[in-house]
């Protein structure tokens, strides 16, 4: 398969998913097959922010591949407190490892170390923008719960302008049909624009709700999302949207039988702990698919790269045109001015926020 980075998941055709998909699925069933199937492998796992589910799982897969592991959890622990560029950064791991994967909280930071990697680059993770592994996660999971991904009605529920979860998964979605998606939040964590035009101009549609009660019992797929205190600016603002959606036993009592509650985790408040026993509830399930996933992932990038990649050169940008004062490139100012061009007109290459 010819794929050098994974950043963003609709940079993958839908025959390079559904190998992957297909491969995570003979992983679950056998992975006793792959155990030394990357032996003599390295992977950098480098997390500029905090992590469970994503670095663990990533390390496990890894290991469980026969391969070895470097990297860090705090960057205050690596020469990034130093003042160490990106740039500089991904092109020493890229003497070391084989495959890199990068969290980090600045929109389109994984992006970035791809323009300089001579390894692939994995994207775990840019600040409120894309998480395209916890999509192949959720895709997995909806695989193996449903069999299908049309024809469903499937709530949105939470912290929809920062969830970079939801926003890959609607990405991922618009591939797909005959899907209702029922998206709940305040008027202030609205989904973005952009996400919202990408499933309008799909064959999907969309439902705006204040509660979720008004479509609890349509519901095929219920996803949950927390609350993303590390994006407001202040506490008081995180709290004044807290606390406002909350999945109770009550709730579930007038969900469909074989509702699936999903959720990428961490949770805080927004799933009554009494729900978590609730067969319907699906989420550490899905956390353990994710396993098998990036499994998938790590083994599909190392047989598509086994010699080290070229690594591009850009010259120095002129002037800077992305806004967004959370995108990378206006962090690192050596990045030069890609865009792309989409129906809307020019947006950033790194955070997809439209050019103005
Ligand atoms: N779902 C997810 O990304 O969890 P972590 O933040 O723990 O990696």
């Amino acid at each position: 398969m010819n794929i050098k980075h994974m950043i963003d998941f609709n940079d993958l055709s839908p025959e390079q998913w559904n190998e992957i998909y297909t491969l995570a699925k003979d992983i679950v069933k056998c992975p006793a097959r792959y155990s030394a199937a990357l032996r003599g492998k390295v992977m950098a796992t480098l997390f500029y922010e905090p992590s469970i589910r994503t670095q663990m799982s990533f390390q496990t897969a890894m290991l469980r591949l026969g391969g070895s592991l470097i990297g860090f959890s705090d960057p205050k622990s690596s020469s990034v407190s130093k003042g160490e560029t990106l740039r500089d950064t991904i092109k020493i791991i890229s003497n070391y490892a084989d495959i890199a994967v990068i969290r980090n909280p600045i929109e389109g930071a994984a992006y970035a170390a791809s323009l300089y990697s001579r390894i692939p680059v994995i994207n775990a993770g840019d600040g409120g923008h894309l998480h395209p592994t916890q999509t192949m996660t959720d895709m997995l999971t909806i695989g193996r719960e449903k069999g299908r991904f049309e024809g469903m009605s499937i709530g949105l529920c939470g912290d929809l302008a920062n969830g970079r979860t939801v926003h890959s998964l609607l990405k991922a979605f618009s591939r797909f049909k005959n899907n209702t998606f029922y998206l709940i939040s305040t008027q202030s964590l609205r989904l973005p624009d952009y996400f919202k035009k990408i499933i309008a101009e799909s064959d999907n549609k969309i439902i705006e709700l204040n509660s979720l009660d008004e479509c609890i019992s349509e519901l095929d797929i219920l996803y949950m999302t927390r609350i993303q205190r590390e994006r407001f600016a202040s506490i008081e603002e995180y709290e004044a949207q807290s606390g406002i959606f909350v999945l109770t036993a009550d709730k579930m009592s007038r969900a469909k039988k074989d509702l699936t509650v999903m959720h990428p985790l961490p949770k805080v408040d927004e799933i009554d702990p009494d729900v978590d026993d609730d067969e319907r509830c699906r989420f550490f399930a899905q956390a353990e698919n994710g396993l098998y996933v990036r499994m998938a992932l790590i083994l599909t990038l190392c047989e598509s790269n086994p010699f080290k990649l070229t690594a591009q050169k850009y010259e120095l940008p002129k002037e800077r045109f992305c806004k967004n004062p959370r995108c990378i490139s206006n962090h690192e100012r050596y990045l030069p001015k890609l865009t792309k061009t989409t129906s809307d007109g020019e947006i950033c290459a790194y955070c997809e926020n439209l050019i103005k």
